[in-house]
């Protein structure tokens, strides 16, 4: 680790890194609050300062693309996407959110499938297709194509700088690599998976059509099916650790990742995750990129930690040369 990486930490790396057993006490408190109602009224807020402080408009802004979708329900339009789209996604170059009711405050767009955890691999499929196939040509204006839960938090400036290195024009989709039910890997769907528009490209053109190739089912869990219909055409799972050898996608949200003794609940992550992982405070990469089961009071508490908070004489942000690896 290079000097310059020492002292810029992140700011929830200063915060959480250093004092996660006290803090996980606080989260607790802060967590277990009841904020149904006023949560709304605190994404309002959000949503009026949006862009102000985090609007990147640096090369790599500009030049990597990103589409963003958002699997989620009409169940969880209040609870859950409101509080999405007052936060991280606003910094996506654009964004749906993919549901069976639409809203165009979101926007949502009615995918015309039944709710249920037996039909998110319909829903996958067809967010895909309504994207390849938009009028607006989404396919040729963007580079990358997201697709994340309603409780995935992602760093965009993070995952803009990974990919910046990378080229849509490969043939590969970006996650956190589980080992099971797939020859090389699948993404688990949680911490949120992103498709080079050659993979989106390939899968809607030659593995969707051929059952074959990808299961014409509406079941199965999608993230593993999708990885299968990727992995039949040629798209690999590709390695999204940083250099050293810590995650960027991670599976679970910070304090779990950050505790060193795991939930005996969360063991099964060890066996399933693709490379070797370790609880505790080297857990995360400081390029990290995406948290999974995020809480909407907790997407407030990280924009804040990670956008707002400026420790004192400490350089943050990390430079270019940095991210290459
Ligand atoms: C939110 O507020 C409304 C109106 O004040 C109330 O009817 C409703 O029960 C509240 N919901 C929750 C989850 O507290
Ligand atoms: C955000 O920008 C708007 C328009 O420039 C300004 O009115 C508002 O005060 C800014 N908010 C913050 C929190 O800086
Ligand atoms: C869902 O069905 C409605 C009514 O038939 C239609 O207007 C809409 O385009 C459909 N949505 C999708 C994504 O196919
Ligand atoms: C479907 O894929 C299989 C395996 O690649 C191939 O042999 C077959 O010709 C394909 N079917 C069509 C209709 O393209
Ligand atoms: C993980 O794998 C080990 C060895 O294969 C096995 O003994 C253990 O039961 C597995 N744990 C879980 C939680 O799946
Ligand atoms: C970044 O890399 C370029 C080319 O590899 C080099 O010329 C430049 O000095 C580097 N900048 C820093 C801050 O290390």
């Amino acid at each position: 680790m290079s000097q310059v990486q020492k002292i810029t930490l992140t700011s929830i790396g200063v915060l959480i890194g250093f004092f996660y057993s006290s803090i996980f006490e606080i989260f607790d408190d802060f967590l277990s609050y009841d904020v149904a109602n006023s949560s709304t009224e605190v994404a309002l807020e959000f949503l009026q300062q949006a862009n102000n402080y985090s609007h990147n408009s640096d090369e790599i802004a500009k030049k990597v693309r990103i589409f963003c979708w958002i699997l989620t329900g009409v169940q969880n339009h209040e609870s859950r996407a409101r509080h999405v789209k007052a936060t991280w996604i606003k910094r996506c170059d654009k964004f749906v959110f993919m549901s069976s009711a639409e809203d165009p405050t979101l926007p949502s767009i009615n995918l015309n499938i039944s709710e249920g955890r037996n039909y998110l691999w319909a829903k996958t499929k067809k967010a895909f297709s309504w994207i390849y196939h938009h009028p607006e040509n989404y396919l040729q204006n963007y580079d990358w194509f997201l697709k994340a839960d309603d409780d995935t938090y992602v760093i965009m400036e993070n995952l803009k700088s990974f990919l910046s290195s990378k080229s849509p024009h490969d043939l590969v989709h970006f996650g956190c690599r589980f080992k099971p039910f797939t020859k090389r890997g699948y993404n688990t769907g949680g911490s949120g998976y992103i498709l080079s528009r050659a993979a989106l490209q390939k899968f809607i053109e030659i593995s969707l059509p051929n059952s074959t190739l990808c299961s014409q089912s509406h079941d199965g869990p999608e993230d593993v099916e999708i990885a299968k219909c990727l992995e039949n055409v040629g798209v690999e799972a590709a390695d999204t650790r940083d250099a050293e050898g810590r995650h960027r996608f991670m599976a679970f949200e910070p304090e779990k990742m950050l505790k060193p003794v795991p939930d005996p609940r969360d063991s099964w992550f060890l066996n399933f995750s693709w490379y070797p992982f370790q609880y505790g405070p080297n857990c995360c990469s400081d390029q990290a990129i995406s948290f999974h089961y995020v809480k909407p009071k907790m997407m407030y508490l990280m924009e804040y930690l990670i956008y707002r908070v400026r420790p004192f004489g400490v350089q943050t942000g990390f430079s270019k040369n940095e991210s290459e690896s």
